[in-house]
């Protein structure tokens, strides 16, 4: 079966949902582009978008409309060419118009799983629940004649799990895009051991011809985006709870949110991007990678990630997470225009505002380097190697608590990069950097030349 042939029938699983919905747009428009070529003519592209209920199918197909009228309009000079022949399309708006409707044409929104048994090709992409994941993959499995692939988008799950458990036969890949699918360049390709070399590489022209970066990852719960992620996360809090020693809750959790952006130079702080991804979200897949864990020599890790706080905020209603719009909930932060306002006190439940005490926490920290870097300059930087370099250099030699507070945070990040490489989660350093660079956005890798072991304990 070539490329054009496992695409003629397609299902998304979980459509409706936040990433199920950027990777049915992603393959609605790859599915047209071919549909277009003369060779594929006498072929009819279905895709199937499954999801549990009409109304947000509904939503999903509002939603797709807009964003694929948007890419139209980005690649009208190219789409002028598909549409040549159609003398009838003279107008932009003309071509738009019926790009569009041949986008959506080829997309059959439906509650029923049946819909799934005629693919070559399923995108998983529902909630992260081990025991669904397989109920579903496997009765679409024994009902599918065409031993179908399954491209799992499983944030945490090993993969080889999923197969085994399902009696997938290595017709599985994990092909797990970042949030937004449609805008993050970074797909992380996870094989099992089992996984049909065929998958690997068609799923290496596919996200080719999705302008994406790909970065192998070997089958270990969590890979390498959330291998790091959930630690680095459960350092900023297990900082936070140490800095509560002598400062508010809210003041040490505005401390290290700070520190982590404004002295490690990253987009956001990291008790905003647990509220970004979601405090139930980042608990779930803690709990999904704990007895998942791997190490090199094959055994389970005894490694817990775990964190008691998280426990308590969730329990307490807060949870993070976007609605669905993509305005920010509140987690930590209390957010105001999507900017955090105010910060949570698990003692009193209640917000307190930022105002209050900033001031006073940026005091005690210190200042950071001079010349000013931050993140957004960083990358835009035209030397930017020199300047981080500069900047680090500095950061290094002073001797103050947000100073020490970023030196310590460093090198935890880049601890936790170099044991993804040791425990074989990675199969290099430039892959862990690389997921974090185009993943998470960081101007530089956690496995740097910035960080050195650090023994001060201010
Ligand atoms: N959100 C992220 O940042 C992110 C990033 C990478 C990977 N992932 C992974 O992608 C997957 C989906 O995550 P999400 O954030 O899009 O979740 P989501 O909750 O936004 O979407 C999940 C979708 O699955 C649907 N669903 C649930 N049960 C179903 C069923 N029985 N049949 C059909 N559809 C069903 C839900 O209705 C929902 O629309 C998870 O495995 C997650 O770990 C998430």
């Amino acid at each position: 079966m070539n490329y054009a042939e496992r695409l003629k029938n397609v299902t998304v699983l979980g459509a409706a949902g936040k990433m199920g919905s950027g990777i049915l747009l992603l393959t609605a428009m790859e599915m047209t582009d071919l549909a277009s070529k003369p060779e594929n003519k006498s072929r009819q592209f279905v895709l199937n978008a499954i999801d549990v209920s009409d109304q947000a199918l509904g939503g999903l197909m509002k939603y797709l409309k807009v964003q694929v009228q948007k890419a139209a309009e980005k690649k009208i000079v190219p789409l002028r060419k598909v549409y040549e022949d159609h003398a009838d399309l003279v107008d932009n708006k003309d071509i738009i118009d019926r790009y569009v409707a041949d986008v959506i044409g080829i997309v059959r929104p439906s509650t029923r799983l049946e819909s799934a048994y005629q693919s070559g090709l399923i995108f998983e992409a529902i909630i992260e629940n081990p025991g669904l994941k397989v109920k579903l993959l496997s009765q679409i499995n024994k009902n599918n004649a065409k031993s179908p692939w399954i491209f799992t988008n499983t944030s945490s799950i090993p993969i080889h799990e999923v197969d085994e458990k399902a009696g997938l036969g290595g017709r599985i890949l994990g092909v797990h895009f970042y949030n937004p699918p449609a805008i993050q360049k970074l797909v992380e390709l996870i094989r099992a051991d089992s996984t049909q070399s065929e998958l690997v590489d068609f799923a290496l022209v596919f996200a080719k011809n999705l302008g994406k970066i790909v970065v192998p990852s070997n089958d270990f719960a969590g890979f390498i985006g959330n291998g790091h992620f959930m630690r680095d996360a459960l350092h900023g809090i297990s900082e936070a709870g140490r800095l509560s020693a002598e400062m508010s809750f809210a003041e040490a959790v505005y401390t290290v949110n700070r520190v982590t952006q404004d002295f490690l130079l990253r987009p956001m702080g990291i008790f905003q991007l647990i509220d970004y991804v979601g405090l139930d979200v980042c608990q779930y897949i803690m709990s999904v990678m704990n007895g998942r864990l791997g190490t090199p020599c094959g055994k389970v890790s005894p490694e817990v990630l775990h964190s008691p706080l998280l426990d308590r905020m969730i329990s307490a209603g807060v949870r993070g997470g976007q609605r669905s719009d993509g305005s920010q909930k509140d987690g930590f932060f209390k957010y105001e225009k999507n900017r955090p306002a105010g910060i949570y006190d698990p003692d009193t439940k209640r917000y307190l505002p930022v105002s209050a005490f900033q001031a006073a926490c940026d005091e005690r920290m210190g200042p950071t380097p001079l010349p000013q870097l931050n993140w957004k300059s960083a990358v835009k930087h035209p030397k930017k190697e020199a300047a981080l370099e500069d900047f680090f250099g500095k950061l290094a030699a002073m001797d103050t608590p947000g100073a020490n507070l970023a030196k310590r945070y460093g090198e935890r990040s880049r601890e936790i990069g170099l044991k993804l490489v040791s425990d074989k989660v990675a199969q290099s350093e430039e892959d862990v950097n690389m997921v974090l660079l185009s993943g998470f956005y960081h101007v530089y890798g956690p496995i740097n030349k910035y960080f050195k072991p650090v023994t001060s304990n201010q």
